[in-house]
């Protein structure tokens, strides 16, 4: 299926001011990943399906368009080396600076398929020891991809020869082949919930630390800008943004910049 450039524009356009992705320099991804799930819901072109889209603003094919075009790529162990500043210098910070209210407030804001929530948590598990259960680390997870929510709640995976094989064992259990689910534990750490990166945050709790890793690099400069602001008033004082290592925040970022991909309100 081809697509017109007046179509291409209307989608694109549609997608950047709702959700933020900026697709001028994806035509082919578009055509790629779109053409047969428009042809299996009856339409004959691009044109029918975004007239139609446009209009209603369809839930089951607004679904459909978010799951085929956000690049949802994600694996356990992402940016170790970020992981692992996050344990030696920001979880000692905040289980120090919350040993009376033992609660931390901790988001994934774009989660994808759920492997860096359920990695955080083995961190914060891992960090606490036994001291774990006494502690509320609940986190959450958001993101604007059905299908990756879905994958994420299921928590079932092919591990990555990177997980320690303590947590492994610790932090899984064996399904079937080479299929591993999380634990209940690791699992009830997490509270998956859908969430546009675009819409005002209202979460009843600011954030110690907000992940936000590999999802801005799809975001033009003004969104991503805006999307900082928000992150910062969403930010207790003292608390962190963690993006990526291929990221950065623009010179008048709010927040103030700690180390590579750590910055801090
Ligand atoms: C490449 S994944 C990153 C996953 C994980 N944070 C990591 O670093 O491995 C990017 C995720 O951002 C999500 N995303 C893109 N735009 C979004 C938006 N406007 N609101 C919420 N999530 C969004 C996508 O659905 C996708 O799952």
């Amino acid at each position: 299926m081809t697509i017109s450039d007046a179509d291409f524009h209307r989608l694109a356009s549609f997608v950047q001011q709702n959700y933020g992705i900026n697709l001028t320099q994806k035509r082919q991804l578009i055509t790629g990943r779109l053409s047969t799930p428009v042809k299996q819901l009856g339409y004959a072109s691009f044109s029918d399906f975004i007239n139609h889209l446009l209009k209603t603003k369809d839930e089951k094919e607004m679904s459909l368009l978010l799951n085929k075009l956000t690049t949802n790529y994600t694996f356990f162990m992402r940016e170790k080396e970020h992981l692992d500043h996050f344990r030696t210098h920001i979880i000692p910070e905040i289980v120090q600076r919350h040993q009376r209210d033992k609660t931390l407030a901790i988001w994934s804001a774009g989660c994808s398929s759920g492997e860096e929530p359920y990695n955080i948590t083995m961190y914060l598990f891992d960090y606490l020891g036994s001291q774990a259960s006494q502690w509320d680390t609940q986190l959450l997870a958001t993101d604007i991809s059905e299908q990756a929510m879905a994958t994420a709640q299921r928590g079932i995976y092919e591990l990555p020869d990177t997980i320690p094989p303590e947590w492994k064992k610790k932090y899984f259990i064996h399904e079937q082949g080479s299929n591993y689910r999380v634990t209940p534990a690791v699992r009830n750490n997490v509270i998956f919930r859908p969430f546009n990166l675009m819409d005002p945050i209202r979460f009843r709790r600011k954030f110690d630390v907000i992940f936000c890793r590999n999802v801005m690099i799809y975001f033009d400069q003004p969104t991503k800008d805006a999307l900082v602001r928000r992150f910062y008033d969403a930010t207790v004082p003292g608390g962190y943004l963690l993006i990526s290592y291929s990221e950065n925040l623009s010179q008048n970022s709010p927040y103030r910049r700690i180390t590579t991909a750590t910055f801090q309100k």
